[in-house]
């Protein structure tokens, strides 16, 4: 601490930069604010700190160790070093020891998720090439739930996941397991997934900062020659408007899988349901409807454009109206669709057949 006697003064000191304190916020936080960034492997603004990858230490002035900046709330008068020898070092090493406990070169790994972890030691360097270490995490037997991999063997037990869990999902169907270099993920008597409370929702994948937890069937689609390119869409499962990111290999024009934007940037806040997350193999399934069909005098279907089929629709709800009346018409719009749609939905029936006979089959 600097300067005990001037107890009035209301900042923090970070990098020499004189910030306002505000009760009870960390570090990580006050440094942020002014557009210091950190790194940080097992930080979630959403959750409560477990201080668990010790990556964000940083100096404190009177401090003998250095302090975890996701958890040590600032002080009045605290004199923070975010960078410098002594704090690059540990980074490093810290990065280092992470890496021995994972899959540590990244190109060699069969997998196509993003790894927060290479990433960071790529930005920050590592203290050396250390041999990846065999895991004593023991796995969970006879998980057959059919969209989520725990592999310990990438795990670095930063606890993201199991708070994710907790405290954003509140059902606590995954919890750390063991103690010391046997600490790992599990359930309540390691239960598969699906025996538990457990809703899979994937959240504790988007939050995995290594690919431990991960989605089966992008595992099983393999890993790509490309870059998987996120394309950003609205989730038609419910009215929501959950925004989704479909991960698509744009050479084979498919869908691999779908992620949550990052929290703080959409409705939904990083969060997604199992529907929006995995239930998208409709997209490219051959079953799929890709074009319009209409039932010709033969009684079979038969391929249309959307011009025939549209012309086609208005005609009979035209001939109904002429015949018995608007009120002998109803309209009934899909939960699935959004607020715009379920409002022309009503404006066509009110507009342009002229009946108050709408209805939304959520009630929305
Ligand atoms: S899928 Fe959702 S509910 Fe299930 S373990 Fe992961 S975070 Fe928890
Ligand atoms: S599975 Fe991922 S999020 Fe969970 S503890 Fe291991 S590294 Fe952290
Ligand atoms: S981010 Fe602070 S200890 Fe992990």
């Amino acid at each position: 601490m600097a300067d005990e006697g001037t107890s009035d003064k209301k900042f923090v000191v970070i990098d020499g930069n004189e910030v306002d304190l505000k009760p009870g916020e960390t570090i990580l936080h006050a440094a942020r604010r002014i557009g210091i960034d950190i790194p940080t492997l097992c930080h979630d603004d959403r959750l409560s700190p477990a201080a668990a990858c010790r990556l964000c230490l940083v100096e404190v002035e009177g401090a003998r160790l250095l302090q975890p900046a996701c958890a040590v709330p600032t002080q009045a008068n605290m004199v923070v070093r975010t960078s410098g020898a002594r704090v690059e070092r540990n980074r490093r090493f810290i990065l280092s020891l992470h890496l021995s406990d994972t899959i540590e070169d990244r190109a060699a790994c069969e997998d196509n998720n993003p790894s927060r972890l290479h990433e960071l030691a790529g930005i920050h360097g590592t203290a050396g090439q250390w041999p990846t270490t065999e895991t004593p995490r023991a796995d969970r037997p006879d998980d057959d739930n059919p969209y989520i991999q725990f592999r310990p063997d990438r795990c670095i037990a930063c606890s993201l996941c199991t708070r994710y869990c907790d405290q954003v999902e509140a059902v606590s169907a995954i919890t750390m397991a063991g103690r010391g270099a046997r600490t790992t993920v599990s359930t309540a008597d390691k239960l598969a997934l699906t025996d538990t409370t457990c809703e899979l929702c994937g959240g504790c994948i988007d939050v995995c900062p290594t690919g431990a937890m991960t989605e089966k069937a992008a595992l099983a689609y393999g890993k790509p020659e490309r870059e998987l390119e996120k394309v950003r869409s609205t989730c038609n499962f419910c009215g929501v408007g959950c925004q989704v990111d479909l991960n698509v290999d744009r050479e084979a024009n498919r869908v691999v899988k779908v992620t949550s934007p990052p929290p703080g940037t959409t409705v939904n806040d990083g969060n997604l349901c199992v529907k929006g997350r995995f239930a998208n193999d409709f997209i490219h399934h051959q079953d799929r409807l890709t074009t319009p069909l209409i039932r010709g005098a033969d009684g079979e279907l038969h391929e249309a454009t959307w011009d025939e089929a549209l012309t086609r629709a208005a005609e009979g709800l035209c001939g109904i109206r002429e015949r018995y009346g608007p009120d002998s018409l109803a309209f009934i719009s899909s939960s699935r669709c959004t607020v715009e749609e379920n409002y022309l939905v009503q404006k066509m029936a009110r507009a342009a057949f002229g009946t108050h006979n709408v209805h939304q089959c959520a009630a929305t």
